[in-house]
């Protein structure tokens, strides 16, 4: 195949799996098989492998890019994304509608959409080609995901008319895969999310966009920030010319004549919304005219050509059978309520959180009562109230234990907390739950591991704490339920790959008071290793950026347990690794500018992105913090600097602007 051959087979096969995708995802309506799509897919990666002059970014496989990004970039909306104005009730639907028509001294029609519950999003099409993604933000600066959003495939890489504008929509988690998601995550003993809403969110807030492209995401788009050259009159021509170009809109979208009409419409979705496989709050109504949307204008907040009806949070009422209680890896003691099971917004709840002793007191609840429950944005089950006067006089009162409900050492009530803590350093229950951080995805990232296992090896005495993990043999977990010789080698050989991993991880996964992700990085980049760090009392833990006193002082009292200092040797001696891995701080050429500084940025440069510049700094042997400190050595300025350029000249910091810092890389 020539190069004038291979570019006519990518334009067919781009055509071909354009449509498909497009088929498959937006119309819902697939017209040919996973394996025909995968075959064509697989023929445009072996055409692309062999001229990889001839790929281009609007091309199907284009989706996932390589590399994850070290920040997001801050993007201006040209058009603010302005939130909507609620109503709660019928009457507020009609007082919406007189100051339309008020407003206009006309008739008003309406478009009723389904207000999804998600994230709002902007996407900008230029010539057809999708060159950015961001999310809302504050309404004026968002940031730009367009990696991520690239992954969602009912969002069209090309349009099918080469039109300029920017559409706006929200990206969102279907309840299916939302729930498959938390299963899984469940049993890796990851963190579930709390509602598909987050989910979603959180997911569009990875950096690597190879996250996003396994979470299942899914978009509708329901209006327009710009479109050159656009010809709708109204809010319905829009929709239906987005639907035209490729772009996915919501199908339940409704013209209505008048507002009773749209009380109707309302209506009749407080029935139908279990039934959908995503989550919806409301109905958002919209003037349909654009002319007369013009005429209404904004408030300060908002249009007043449209408003959100929100659904009142679904309840109902079932009966509390008992209170149990869970210790958590920090070892909180947390009760939750135990119910017969009712349905509630579309699935059966059983349990619901109590979250304290607090709560239970100032609801009153008692085992017995029957009580009102709802779902917290309509997913997290909540007790809401108790009613009284079911009351037959049988209920008991609950109160906390004063003793571990796992191991029976005394509770403690700590300053300042609702919670009642177990401080048994060797509660199962707590090594337990330890023990499922320590093998999660941030922390040693060890699959395989999940918390029905984790408590199988706890239950057997195969495990007593997070040590014995890397003492584990493949006869001992042979015996466990629902491990074949499979699960184990993949589980072993997992084990021992997490021994190599660079020191934050571990940071991470020994669960110290306050030590998230970041701060651990922070610490295994400025220690290098753990025998320095354990070394560190707090007067020099605070010097580090971003390390505070509170958590300064968590981490001096955590390396000050004896049974701490013997776990870590234990851990050294099953030959786990210690220290940073990531660039090392003042490493970097011996005559580099940046060697051995503490680098502060600030402001917008022209020719370097903030990431960029950081990496720079940081592969050239400097190390950059947030903040400009009297730690600081090197102020680099772009335009609109501002309160960091003060401080730095206040503080006599050495300071350059873009051209200097250009200069100091040339040389
Ligand atoms: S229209 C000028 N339509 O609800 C405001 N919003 O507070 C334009 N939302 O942030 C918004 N579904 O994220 C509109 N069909 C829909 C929507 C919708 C969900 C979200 C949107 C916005 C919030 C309104």
């Amino acid at each position: 195949m020539n190069q004038t051959e291979a570019q006519q087979q990518l334009e067919t096969l781009r055509k071909q799996l354009h449509r498909y995708n497009y088929e498959y995802h937006t119309l819902d309506k697939p017209s040919v098989s996973d394996y025909e799509y995968d075959k064509k897919m697989r023929d445009l990666l072996d055409i692309e492998a062999e001229f990889p002059e001839l790929i281009t970014p609007d091309s199907p496989s284009q989706r996932v890019g390589a590399e994850p990004l070290s920040a997001f970039q801050k993007v201006r909306h040209n058009v603010p994304m302005l939130s909507l104005g609620n109503s709660f009730d019928e009457q507020e639907l009609r007082d919406f509608d007189r100051r339309a028509r008020q407003g206009t001294e006309e008739e008003v029609k309406y478009v009723c959409e389904l207000k999804i519950d998600g994230l709002a999003v902007s996407l900008t099409y230029e010539d057809g080609v999708l060159v950015r993604g961001a999310t809302r933000g504050d309404g004026t600066t968002g940031e730009d995901i367009t990696v991520n959003l690239r992954t969602i495939r009912s969002i069209p890489l090309r349009l099918d008319s080469p039109e300029t504008l920017e559409v706006r929509g929200e990206a969102f988690m279907p309840k299916k895969s939302f729930l498959s998601m938390n299963e899984t995550r469940e049993e890796k003993g990851e963190v579930p999310f709390a509602n598909p809403r987050n989910a979603a969110a959180g997911s569009l807030r990875q950096l690597d966009p190879r996250i996003a492209a396994k979470r299942n995401l899914d978009i509708f788009l329901y209006g327009v920030g710009e479109w050159q050259g656009e010809s709708s009159k109204s809010h319905s021509e829009r929709l239906e010319r987005m639907k035209e170009l490729g772009l996915k809109t919501n199908p339940e979208w409704k013209k209505c004549e008048t507002i009773d009409e749209v009380i109707e419409y309302v209506n009749s979705w407080v029935e139908r919304r279990p039934d959908l496989d995503y989550e919806i709050d409301g109905i958002v109504i919209k003037v349909d005219r654009l002319d007369q949307q013009q005429a209404l204008g904004f408030t300060a907040k908002s249009p007043r050509w449209a408003t959100a009806y929100k659904f009142p949070a679904e309840e109902a009422v079932t009966k509390l059978k008992d209170i149990e209680l869970s210790v958590g890896r920090t070892g909180v003691v947390t009760p939750t309520a135990i119910l017969e099971p009712v349905q509630v917004a579309g699935t059966t709840v059983q349990r619901a959180s109590l979250h304290n002793e607090d709560l239970i007191r100032e609801k009153d609840i008692r085992i017995g009562d029957t009580v009102i429950i709802k779902k917290a944005g309509d997913i997290i089950p909540e007790v809401v109230r108790v009613l009284d006067d079911k009351r037959s006089g049988e209920e008991e009162p609950f109160s906390m234990p004063e003793y571990c409900p796992e191991c029976e050492s005394k509770l403690v009530r700590l300053e300042e907390e609702v919670a009642l803590r177990c401080i048994n350093p060797n509660c199962k229950a707590q090594l337990r739950e330890g023990l499922i951080h320590f093998v999660s995805r941030n922390a040693m990232d060890i699959e395989g591991l999940g918390e029905k296992v984790i408590a199988q090896l706890f239950q057997e005495e195969l495990i007593h704490n997070i040590s014995d993990l890397y003492k584990l043999n493949r006869e001992e977990l042979l015996q466990l339920d629902r491990m074949g010789e499979k699960s184990v080698d993949n589980l072993l050989k997992a084990i021992e790959a997490s021994k190599e991993n660079s020191l934050e991880k571990l940071l991470f996964g020994l669960g110290i008071r306050y030590v998230g992700t970041k701060a651990a990085s922070t610490l295994a980049q400025e220690f290098g290793t753990i025998d320095s760090l354990m070394e560190a009392d707090v007067e020099r833990l605070v010097q580090v950026p971003e390390i505070g006193e509170k958590m300064a002082d968590s981490i001096a009292r955590y390396f000050d347990k004896p049974q701490v200092t013997e776990l870590i040797e234990a851990l050294k001696q099953s030959g786990i690794n210690m220290e940073y891995k990531g660039t090392k701080l003042n490493e970097g050429p011996e005559d580099s500018p940046f060697k051995g500084k503490t680098v502060v940025l600030t402001g917008k440069m022209e020719n370097f992105t903030r990431s960029e510049a950081k990496n720079i700094v940081q592969e050239l042997g400097g190390k950059v913090t947030g903040s400009v400190s009297k730690n600081t050595d090197l102020l680099i300025a772009g335009e609109d600097a501002g309160s960091k350029y003060s401080k730095a000249e206040q503080l006599g910091v050495e300071i350059w602007n873009e051209e200097e810092f250009a200069n100091a890389l040339d040389n």
